[in-house]
């Protein structure tokens, strides 16, 4: 019975691996990079009261950024600063993200959910809007939060991931990230794709892998919540990502 079990999921996690590898990303928009936010970045925050995107929030306060957290329930941030703005809303509904992107520098997405076993399109739905109101409100960079294992990074989560987690968990969710990316490659914007090995909670190392082939093919790769935050926020003022799908590991 598992060997039954075995012939049919190893070709069918090839088939899949398959259909979700695409070319290396690459901005196709010839024109420069922005820099017209002055001495003063104001950052939008989607996602964040997730894991990364509360690292994300507390980081920038940190850093002395003004930020504004997206959320659905403001009772789950608990958190105040002088330079915090919590603005409600769901990347589903395009007015409330327009509303929040206003007067913004740069968004920095987490963007994630739970629903891994039906088919649907949160995320590229919601990049579509978030797109869409960037572009109205002028809004240039974008550095958002994806996951390797998809697109030219195919297979670098390790095997157990390629052969187990992605087609019997992760089939629908990844096939909507890669929608999400594909939106992202397409748009006109300053962006950046982040791809992250197997997120962890606990405290940043602060040294950490990055680049367009960090991974690794046979076995897991990880890395902290608060480490994908550092290099999030790095990519504001560095622009050596810019167009291109950067991942991230220990
Ligand atoms: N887990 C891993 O090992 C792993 C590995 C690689 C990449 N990733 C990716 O990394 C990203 C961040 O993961 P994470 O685990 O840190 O995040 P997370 O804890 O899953 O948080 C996801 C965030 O998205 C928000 N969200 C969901 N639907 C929304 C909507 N319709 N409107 C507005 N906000 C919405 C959630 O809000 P609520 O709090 O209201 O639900 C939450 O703040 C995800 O894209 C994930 O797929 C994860």
């Amino acid at each position: 019975m598992f060997r039954i079990f075995l012939l049919v999921l190893i070709p069918y996690a090839l088939l899949l691996s398959v259909f979700l590898w695409r070319k290396a990303p690459v901005r196709s928009m010839g024109k420069p990079v922005s820099r017209g936010w002055g001495n003063r970045l104001r950052v939008l925050v989607i996602g964040a009261t997730g894991g990364t995107g509360r690292q994300l929030v507390q980081q920038a306060l940190d850093q002395g950024y003004p930020v504004t957290a997206f959320v659905r329930d403001p009772s789950k941030l608990q958190l105040e600063h002088a330079n915090l703005r919590i603005v409600k809303g769901d990347v589903l509904d395009y007015a409330s993200v327009e509303s929040a992107m206003r007067g913004q520098s740069a968004v920095l997405c987490a963007l994630g959910h739970k629903r891994f076993f039906y088919p649907n399109k949160i995320q590229s739905n919601g990049m579509r809007n978030i797109l869409g109101a960037m572009k109205a409100c002028d809004v240039p960079r974008l550095i958002c939060e994806t996951a390797l294992g998809i697109g030219n990074s195919v297979g670098r989560l390790g095997l157990p991931h390629t052969f187990f987690i992605l087609p019997l968990i992760l089939p629908f969710y990844m096939w909507d990230k890669l929608r999400q990316e594909e939106l992202i490659v397409a748009s006109d914007r300053d962006w950046v794709i982040v791809r992250p090995g197997m997120l962890k909670n606990g405290d940043a190392r602060g040294g950490y892998r990055h680049g367009p082939k960090v991974g690794n093919y046979f076995w897991p790769v990880s890395i902290a919540r608060a480490d994908v935050a550092d290099f999030m926020l790095k990519q504001l003022t560095d622009d050596s990502y810019v167009g291109t799908a950067a991942a991230v590991c220990w």
